[in-house]
């Protein structure tokens, strides 16, 4: 915006058919194609001191906004010479998966997406918190579905007391009633760790642990959400599998640390992925680097790049890296994702770009298909027990003993 300009702006019909025709031939990077042909310009109006252009994004959390804004300001301002700009941004998600999948769909969830490791530990819970709060903050429809069934981590990350139980409320079977999910940090959140306690998955074997997964993705009321994030156990085993079998998955995020070793581990992962035609949209790297508070130094504790040179051997996209820092750590012990907590960190930053590539990826992909898998979700009356909208959910009732 250029600051000084405080008179009431004159454009005519023809000069704003011709910033509309400039901005139509725009390009936009991550999908090579015009802004014209992606719909991407909405209204172009002369109001007041500026001129209002609607922006009608594939997704809330495209990556290179600022500079796509930016770049339509200097293309107006080449036509109308310091014209201020205002923009009104609205965002459309589409679904990423065809719709051959339709009957793996969960109603009113559009993009599903997996985070995963080959090995435990390497901060599966910490990416796909961050994820979900982060792609929540930029506008998204988000719920956070926490399928480590050994090892929950959503009650601790998000805070939420350990008597919580989701309500629930007659669904679309009258037979079989439906979760109403926790709302925290503006996302919709169910964890296994909100059903039963910690102790019980232990003692169950493979298959009741793999239904009690599927529980949480069809008998919960998610409403409409744009993206369903799925942090699943560590490793490849019969509960990943089953998810990635029998639900409509967008993608999947694989998180690995710097160490060379953590090259089998991704190959592991993504060879898991091929097998049921889940597409790995990259690796993120996690604890990449530790900078220190006196000398502001980078220490690559782990060594670095072994999860960037996975990437590359793969040939999958490279999300980008998370240093270690005490603010992610603190964040997921004391219940507030650190994107939330420390917005300025470096994690917070790296999380929030991590959050845009997988967004901006999926919006491409959706771009590419004809049909897709959307399937509205039930108008079902949320009545009783924790309101979604309630920061502080109250006591409900258990679904699963
Ligand atoms: N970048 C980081 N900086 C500091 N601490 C981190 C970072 N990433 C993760 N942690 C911490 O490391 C621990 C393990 O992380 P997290 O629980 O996210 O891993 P995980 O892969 O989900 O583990 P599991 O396989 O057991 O589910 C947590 O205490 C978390 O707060
Ligand atoms: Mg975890």
């Amino acid at each position: 915006m250029v600051l000084g300009f405080s008179k009431k702006i004159d454009i005519s019909d023809a000069g704003i058919a011709q910033i509309k025709s400039a901005l139509s031939e725009l390009q936009e990077p991550n999908f090579n194609r015009t802004l014209g042909d992606l719909g991407m310009i909405g209204a172009v109006e002369a109001k007041d001191k500026a001129l209002h252009i609607q922006l009608k994004l594939p997704t809330p959390a495209l990556l290179g906004l600022d500079a796509l804004k930016a770049q339509i300001e200097a293309s107006v301002q080449a036509v109308e010479k310091d014209c201020p700009v205002e923009f009104t941004l609205e965002s459309h998600v589409r679904s990423a998966v065809g719709n051959a999948f339709s009957a793996q769909a969960i109603p009113g969830v559009k993009n599903i997406i997996l985070v995963a490791s080959g090995k435990g530990g390497v901060g599966k819970s910490t990416v796909a918190s961050n994820l979900a709060v982060g792609l929540a903050e930029m506008g998204a429809q988000v719920g956070l579905l926490d399928a480590d069934m050994y090892g929950p981590s959503a009650p601790t990350m998000f805070g939420v007391p350990p008597e919580t139980r989701p309500a629930s409320m007659p669904g679309p079977n009258p037979e079989r009633p439906v979760m109403v999910p926790l709302s925290r940090f503006g996302i919709k959140l169910i964890s296994i760790g909100f059903l039963v306690d910690t102790a019980t998955p232990m003692i169950w074997r493979g298959p009741m642990l793999a239904s009690a997964a599927m529980q949480l993705f069809k008998e919960v009321h998610w409403e409409e959400l744009d993206y369903l994030v799925v942090d699943l156990p560590p490793g490849t085993g019969d509960i990943q599998l089953t998810i990635a079998q029998q639900v409509a998955v967008a993608g999947a995020v694989i998180v690995s640390t710097p160490q060379d070793v953590a090259l089998a581990d991704v190959v592991r992962a993504k060879a898991m992925f091929d097998k049921v035609n889940i597409p790995a949209l990259g690796v993120v790297e996690n604890m990449s680097y530790f900078i220190c508070d006196s000398c502001d130094k980078k220490h690559e504790i782990f060594t670095s790049g072994g999860a960037e040179k996975a990437a590359g051997v793969l040939n999958l996209p490279y999300l980008g890296h998370i240093p270690i820092e005490g603010e992610v750590r603190a964040g997921g012990d004391e219940g507030a994702p650190v994107v939330i907590r420390n917005p300025d960190q470096h994690s917070s930053q790296a999380l929030r770009d991590i959050s845009r590539r997988v967004a901006t990826q999926l919006a491409v992909r959706a771009q590419s298909l004809k049909g897709d898998v959307t399937i509205k979700g039930p108008k079902l009356k949320v009545t009783g027990g924790v309101d979604t909208k309630d920061a502080t959910p109250k006591k409900g009732l258990p679904i699963i003993n």
